[in-house]
């Protein structure tokens, strides 16, 4: 897998961990949790350079994690979430 910029390469159980810190509060640990009304990962439609951007710069409610984490971590974590589609 080609390295994604600075910063090395962030393993699954990685991606795990910083989904459950920084995005679980809202989405759920399986993904499907809406509070804040946010949408169900489930039924997500975006390409990963959608939720990599979306990550990135938040929307509406959800924060940025811009300056928060790092760019490999950011892809890691939008890579980690398309297991929670039906
Ligand atoms: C404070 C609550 C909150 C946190 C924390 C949060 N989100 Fe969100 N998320 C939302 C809300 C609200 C939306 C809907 C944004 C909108 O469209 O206005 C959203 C939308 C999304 C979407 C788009 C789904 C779609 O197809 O429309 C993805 C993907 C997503 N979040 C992933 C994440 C990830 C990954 C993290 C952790 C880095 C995260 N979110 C952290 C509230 C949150």
């Amino acid at each position: 897998m080609p390295s994604e910029g600075p910063g090395r390469e962030v393993s699954e159980p990685e991606a795990r961990a910083l989904y459950i810190r920084k995005c679980s509060l809202c989405h759920g640990d399986d993904g499907d949790l809406g509070a804040s009304k946010s949408p169900m990962l489930s039924t997500s439609t975006l390409s990963l350079e959608e939720r990599v951007a979306l990550i990135t710069y938040g929307k509406g409610t959800m924060p940025a994690q811009k300056g928060i984490l790092n760019k490999a971590e950011i892809t890691a974590v939008a890579r980690y979430i398309e297991r929670f589609r039906n």
